[in-house]
């Protein structure tokens, strides 16, 4: 893939992979938008890289996702890159007397239905130019799920389905669509001890094969997998399903 010289949307650009990825992007060049709730962040990450863009927006908001869509038309019509990012990871008890939907429900919202509206408000910038990228940041328990975040490992296999069936309605435009899949990486998405769990794979370290993976051709099928998450991804063609989702999810 092409990583120069492109104008790159980060949802969840404002922490963790979303903003390493803006990181990474904005030094080779690129013209770097990021998104996210937090404007002290967004202001903060956008004063320390020159030309780096910011906009603030909560992607549970139908009504914010269409204004950001009309902002960047209006301010970066050469779009031709979407990261589709942000996402919440929640712990959830369905074996408890009452079930805090909620939970759920914000997941659903954030991971599923800002991707999917977010990426329909854009196709018509997205598929104006002459080659384009839609990347979106699955997981590796899309494909063996921890239960204890039953709701987060549902919203990334939707997502993992929905990508096939988009990579192959948009098979006949110059639009790629590619699956980001991490395996646990040191961030702070299921609160502040995952950034120093040494059973999560360094940030910087996760950062530095995907861009080299990005930098090759990408692969037909789509998906861009660091050695770490590999495990979880082929579990089942592997035969292992059973003992991969025991290890996971102790008795
Ligand atoms: N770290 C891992 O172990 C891991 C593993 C597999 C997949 N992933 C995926 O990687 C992606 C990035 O997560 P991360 O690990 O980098 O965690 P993170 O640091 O918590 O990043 C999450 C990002 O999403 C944004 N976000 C969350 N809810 C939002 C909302 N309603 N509206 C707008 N932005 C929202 C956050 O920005 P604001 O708070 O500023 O809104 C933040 O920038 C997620 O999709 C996650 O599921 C992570």
């Amino acid at each position: 893939m092409n990583l120069t010289g492109r104008t790159i949307l980060i949802t969840g650009g404002t922490s963790g992979i979303g903003l390493a990825l803006a990181e990474a992007f904005h030094q080779r060049g690129n013209q770097v938008i990021i998104a996210g709730r937090r404007q002290a962040l967004l202001d903060e990450i956008t004063a320390a890289h020159p030309g780096m863009h910011g906009h603030q927006i909560d992607m549970r908001d139908s009504a914010a996702i269409t204004g950001l869509a009309e902002h960047v038309e209006a301010l970066f019509p050469d779009l031709d890159m979407l990261v589709n990012n942000a996402g919440i990871s929640q712990l959830e008890a369905w074996d408890e007397d009452t079930i805090d939907i909620d939970t759920s429900l914000a997941t659903i919202e954030t991971n599923i239905l800002g991707v999917l509206r977010l990426t329909a408000a854009l196709l018509p910038t997205i598929s104006r130019q002459p080659s384009a990228t839609i990347l979106t940041t699955t997981s590796g328990l899309a494909f063996v799920p921890r239960s204890n975040y039953a709701t987060y490992c549902a919203s990334k296999a939707f997502l993992h389905s929905w990508l096939q069936s988009l990579r192959h309605q948009l098979r006949r435009k110059s639009i790629e669509v590619i699956e980001l899949t991490p395996p646990y990486v040191q961030t702070q998405l299921a609160g502040p001890q995952q950034a120093n769990d040494p059973a999560a794979m360094p940030l910087a370290d996760y950062i530095a094969e995907v861009i080299a993976l990005l930098d090759e051709p990408a692969p037909a099928d789509g998906e861009i997998l660091v050695e770490r998450v590999k495990a979880l991804r082929t579990a089942e063609r592997r035969g292992v399903y059973r003992e991969v989702f025991a290890s996971l999810n102790p008795a």
